[in-house]
């Protein structure tokens, strides 16, 4: 029987603790949240984020820019933010409308400030295993791993996507722990053939029920990142959960695996911004 990693749970746990130690340690943290344009998506993300700040006793800014917004001007509002002393964090919501940069936007936020993890500086730090700002949906995996007694030491871990939010830090942080890591992507040679070595399998494809039982070996544990909306109207991941479940040791259900990690994590950035400062 396999165990059903609970993100819902454990992220709760986790917004727990921070609210215990913003509260002992009175810790004022404030994040800006900004969102250009107003894809219902995001405003979903955005608002969820906002109510975990609230939860916790982090303060949170928000700016709702018009679609029409330039990339300059974006880019004054972060510069002001970066000077800022009572703001800790800035996010800005991606995907930002087409007529703007968003390597520019996030390389423009101070890695002080980068709560999302996305600048090069953090990307760089997290690669030579120096101190700073790691990804939260890739921090939030490892998080779920350790607190469901997965050891990654020694492991075949293969992570199938390499982007750079979720793929090429979530190598790196396996890397970082040990395990040995191979990254899987659309050009990858029987994919099935090099999934089946993992001990842990990590799908970020973006398609819907695209790993089923013949990528897993038997006793994996399966991490499913993707998360779609199906024309039944119910949520699925880049796994086929049914089929391949009953070959695992442990999975993540969608939703409630993944999803509330990554919040979970920005609001630990969040927090650690706020002490460093
Ligand atoms: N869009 C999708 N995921 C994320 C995220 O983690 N951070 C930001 N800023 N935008 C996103």
């Amino acid at each position: 029987m396999y165990k059903l990693i609970d993100g819902k749970l454990i992220s709760t746990t986790i917004k727990d603790e921070l609210k215990q130690e913003v509260a002992d340690k009175n810790i004022k943290a404030t994040l800006a949240v900004i969102q250009v344009g107003n894809d219902p998506a995001s405003s979903v993300y955005v608002g969820n984020k906002k109510k975990a700040c609230e939860y916790i006793g982090i303060g949170s800014k928000s700016f709702e820019l018009p679609e029409e917004t330039t990339e300059e001007e974006l880019l004054k509002l972060i510069d002001e933010l970066n000077a800022d002393d009572s703001i800790n964090g800035i996010l800005v919501q991606l995907p930002v409308p087409k007529h703007i940069d968003d390597e520019k936007i996030i390389n423009r936020i101070s890695p002080l400030k980068d709560v999302d993890g996305f600048h090069p500086e953090s990307v760089g730090n997290l690669c030579i295993g120096q101190e700073g700002f790691v990804s939260c949906t890739p921090a939030g995996i490892i998080e779920l791993l350790k607190r469901s007694d997965v050891s990654i030491e020694g492991k075949e871990c293969v992570v199938i996507g390499r982007s750079n939010i979720v793929g090429k830090p979530m190598a790196l942080l396996l890397l970082a722990n040990n395990g040995t890591v191979t990254v899987c992507h659309s050009r990858t040679k029987d994919l099935k053939k090099v999934c089946k070595r993992a001990d842990i399998l990590v799908a970020a494809v973006g398609k819907p029920k695209m790993i089923t039982a013949e990528y897993v070996k038997e006793g994996a544990v399966v991490i499913d990142v993707g998360i779609h909306r199906m024309d039944n109207g119910k949520l699925c991941g880049d796994v086929d959960f049914d089929d391949v479940a009953p070959h695992t040791s442990a999975i993540t259900p969608v939703p409630g695996g993944v999803g509330p990690m990554t919040i979970a994590m920005l609001m630990v950035n969040c927090v650690k911004a706020a002490k460093r400062r």
